[in-house]
């Protein structure tokens, strides 16, 4: 039985090594083989899954192929070569030759009508995996799709031994929503590009196509900008807790924009106005109304600061400020804030806003505010981020309805969802619980579509996870906060309403965690979440 069990083993090992299908074997050689992972085992769930026929296994003559060519979809393929090699210990060459054996990423054909700019179909069976698309973005989301259906292991840096299996079937997958975001505070507590980079790569796994990047606050002004130099070279100078802070070139903010659009996000770029300014007030002293400059703050108080409303320096300010940023941001949007602004009167703040949006546009950009905008004018086209939680009071979540009756459109991060700074529950060390705490269920289990009432369903662009850093100042911060929440916001912007279970989804979640074991992301191990044993 033994030597039956080892024959077995070593038949496997050789079909794999083949590239062709594994015929499970009866019996007890069967318990060797890992089922493969069911095509609707994935985070976000696929819009339609039809299982069957036979797997896939890659095996070391498999070969990624981009039938014609096309430098984006042979970049992806590269990419994903490169992702595969060191676990499989296969060689994964990319070719542009056509074939229906092995990986075939491809561009265009009938297939891809109505999948849209981001959705994909994969169809796997015996001879290989087709993923095809209509545009570049699909392609790579089908490939994150692909790295969920190869076991865990696939994710190390060291070989292992695995059939590396896919299983049979076909998936036609494509966005419920356009915006789906994740939002890093970089200005409370800095982070280095390559921290940027690192959190980029886990939101591109879960199909999150937008950066949003929370440049300026109180503590920290983190964007070169050449007018006013002061901004960055003292403003940046420091961050909560009086750490050294810190901000990027205008090459560095470049190389994250390249970085990100490499995975297919957008980066969002925000300065928040007329509130959260002490940092940019600190640097140049003519835009405080009394002429002076206030000190650096490294506290974690909201709500203090104003630029001058009534003194014209403050409009060449922000003008100079917008015209660099537009310059450097290839992305539609520039997010302009506009949240807590606590030391600016009513009247002053829409006065602020009547003046500043029309420079957004007069840089060829588009408004996103926080949803405190829709106390002012939103612009034509702006769009106002709603972080509104269970005690906002009725007069402000009816002031965004009515905003969105009148046709701005929204992005959804409720604070007591979509934060993933709240701690989880009272005993998480990091983070806070203004808005209570937020549990992984509690922050998956709402509907974005229903979730403001009365707002009609088509004014709500997408979905947005903000991380805000007061408390947090290393990726393994980030991470633990954002994982595993992070993947259930990520799946409410992409997958349909008609998915949403959290009973079947966190047994999706649960299997996202060997994952993170094996891609060294620190996680919270929450006990919502029905885990496998490490
Ligand atoms: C915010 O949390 N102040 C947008």
């Amino acid at each position: 039985m033994r030597r039956r069990r080892l024959l077995f083993s070593l038949l496997l090992v050789a079909a794999a090594g083949l590239g062709t299908a594994a015929v499970p074997p009866p019996g007890a050689a069967r318990a060797a083989t890992p089922a493969a992972t069911p095509l609707d085992q994935v985070v976000p769930a696929p819009a339609s899954v039809h299982e069957g026929g036979d797997a896939y296994t890659l095996g070391d003559r498999t070969r990624i192929r981009v039938p014609g060519g096309s430098g984006e979809a042979e970049r992806i393929a590269s990419s994903l070569a490169g992702l595969l090699r060191p676990a499989t210990g296969f060689d994964l060459p990319v070719t542009t030759e056509d074939g229906r054996d092995g990986i075939v990423l491809r561009l265009g054909g009938s297939g891809t009508r109505g999948l849209g700019g981001e959705g994909y179909r994969l169809t796997s069976g015996a001879r290989g995996v087709t993923i095809s698309a209509a545009r570049p973005a699909g392609l790579f989301h089908g490939v994150q799709t692909l790295r969920q259906l190869l076991p865990a292991d696939a994710e190390r840096q060291r070989a292992r031994r695995a059939p590396w299996r896919v299983a049979g079937g076909t998936i036609a997958d494509s966005p419920r929503y356009a915006y789906r975001g994740a939002m890093l505070d970089v200005s409370r507590h800095f982070f280095t590009v390559g921290q940027v980079k690192r959190y980029i790569d886990q939101l591109a796994m879960y199909k999150i196509n937008k950066l949003h990047l929370h440049l300026s606050d109180d503590q920290g002004w983190r964007i070169a900008i050449a007018s006013w130099p002061r901004l960055a070279s003292y403003g940046g100078s420091t961050q909560v807790g009086g750490g050294p802070g810190g901000s990027y070139t205008k090459d560095d903010y470049r190389e994250i924009i390249r970085y990100a659009a490499a995975r297919y996000l957008t980066v969002v770029p925000e300065i928040d106005m007329p509130g959260h300014t002490n940092a940019a007030l600190a640097s140049y002293a003519p835009l405080n109304c009394n002429g002076q400059a206030p000190p650096l703050y490294t506290g974690t108080s909201v709500g203090f600061s104003s630029l001058c409303v009534p003194k014209k320096e403050t409009y060449d300010f922000v003008d100079d400020v917008l015209r660099e940023l537009a310059a450097m941001t290839p992305g539609r949007a520039l997010h302009i804030g506009g949240d807590e602004a606590h030391s600016t009167s009513h009247d002053d703040y829409v006065t602020f806003m009547d003046k500043v949006q029309p420079l957004v546009a007069k840089y060829g950009k588009s408004v996103i505010g926080w949803h405190q905008l829709t106390g002012a004018h939103p612009a034509k086209g702006a769009v106002a981020q709603y972080w509104g939680y269970d005690k906002t009071g009725t007069a402000e979540r009816t002031q965004v309805v009515d905003a969105a009756r009148r046709g701005t459109r929204l992005i959804l991060s409720p604070a007591d969802r979509a934060y993933l700074d709240m701690k989880y529950d009272k005993n998480t060390p990091l983070g806070l619980s203004w808005a209570g705490y937020v549990g992984v269920q509690r922050s998956y289990d709402w509907d974005p579509g229903s979730y403001l009432d009365g707002a009609p369903a088509g004014s709500v662009l997408g979905v947005e996870a903000p991380l805000w850093s007061e408390t947090l100042s290393t990726s393994a911060h980030i991470e633990y906060m954002a994982f595993p929440r992070l993947p259930g916001i990520a799946e409410l912007g992409w997958s349909p309403a008609r998915t949403h279970d959290w009973d079947d989804y966190k047994v999706r979640l649960a299997a996202q965690g060997p994952r993170w074991d094996a891609l060294g992301i620190d996680y919270f191990r929450s006990p919502e979440v029905p885990w496998p044993a490490r």
